[in-house]
């Protein structure tokens, strides 16, 4: 096996943020907050995983069952000899489908901000897959990043599934997918979008009866206290996840349970009883509102499969 693959390649962007700088300036803010970017080190990557295998989340098995119906369709929109970029690519679970089904793919890119993570599940992937190109890429997609060509010319096709689109607000949505456009350079985007639907099935996916979103939620403040020194109390939050329906999207907050103060970084913060932290969006749309921002940010939308609960959708977007 490739050795390279243990270090995955770093692709860094002028406007890196980090973890503590982020930390410090969301806990600043009249309205606490803190980015869910950084739900993802290794302990938060494991912890989406068993999520994803939740009975309450709908989510990963719909689109993988569109995506096992429809492989060979949504290959052959991809081509030939792609090079498959995907973003967020978390457990790699998903690509595999596309792998199996797509005609002589050049290589597999996936870029991801879990960087350990990334590195263990590239390395299964690579063992059963030994004659595919693999480029594993540690970043943030958010920031403008330059993906190296591969020499000689290959098309690319974007792969952004898990609706990890829904964690951006809609003008940062389409500036994502605008960037992303970019990236591709001319080839398409195929990305998984969940759907308004019945809020209580959608208030259950966020709270499940296991725990397990509480304590993806929380391990935000266990990664304050290990890397950054902190002392966050974790069983003094609360994970909160309503669904405003207004808005279209469920919100997630950890919220103080007492009036506690936390040290971090030598700086001192205090929380009300009662006090929210925001730490997640998840935006659903129609295929419709969908379709339109997509065509917003100068993708041309194809092709859109979705299941007959339509609780998911999988958009082929054609750059213009
Ligand atoms: C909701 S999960 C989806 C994972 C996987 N694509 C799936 O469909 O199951 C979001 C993924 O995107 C990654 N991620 C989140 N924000 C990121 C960012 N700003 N840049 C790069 N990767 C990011 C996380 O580490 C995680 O693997």
């Amino acid at each position: 096996m490739d050795t390279n693959l243990a270090r995955a390649q770093t692709i860094a962007s002028a406007e890196q943020d980090n973890f503590a700088s982020s930390l410090l300036s969301g806990l600043r803010k009249t309205s606490k907050e803190i980015a869910c970017k950084y739900f993802y080190d290794q302990a938060g990557s494991e912890l989406f995983d068993a999520i994803c295998n939740l009975p309450e989340y709908y989510q990963t098995r719909t689109e993988m069952a569109l995506l096992n119906r429809h492989a060979e369709e949504i290959t052959a929109l991809m081509g030939e000899s792609v090079e498959i970029v995907e973003f967020g690519a978390g457990s790699l679970r998903k690509v595999r489908i596309l792998l199996d089904a797509a005609r002589n793919p050049k290589a597999y890119t996936p870029l991801d901000i879990s960087g350990d993570y990334l590195c263990h599940v590239v390395r299964s992937l690579a063992a059963d897959y030994p004659a595919l190109t693999l480029r594993p890429l540690v970043g943030d997609f958010t920031l403008p990043l330059e993906i190296p060509h591969l020499p000689g010319p290959a098309r690319r096709a974007g792969f952004f599934p898990g609706s990890t689109i829904g964690n951006f607000k809609p003008d940062a949505a389409m500036a994502l997918l605008r960037r992303m456009r970019s990236t591709l350079n001319g080839g398409g985007l195929l990305i998984g979008v969940d759907l308004v639907k019945d809020p209580v099935r959608l208030h259950a996916a966020y709270n499940d009866a296991a725990g397990v979103t509480a304590l993806f939620n929380k391990n935000l403040l266990i990664r304050a206290n290990r890397e950054l020194d902190a002392d966050f109390d974790p069983d003094g939050f609360a994970h909160y996840a309503p669904y405003n329906a207004a808005a279209h999207r469920i919100e997630m907050y950890l919220v103080s349970l007492k009036r506690q103060s936390v040290n971090l970084c030598g700086q001192h913060f205090e929380f009300a009883q009662g006090e929210p932290v925001h730490t997640e969006d998840s935006h659903k749309y129609t295929i419709e509102s969908f379709r339109e921002m997509a065509a917003r940010a100068g993708f041309n939308p194809r092709a859109v499969w979705t299941d007959q609960d339509r609780l998911f959708s999988i958009h082929w977007l054609e750059s213009r």
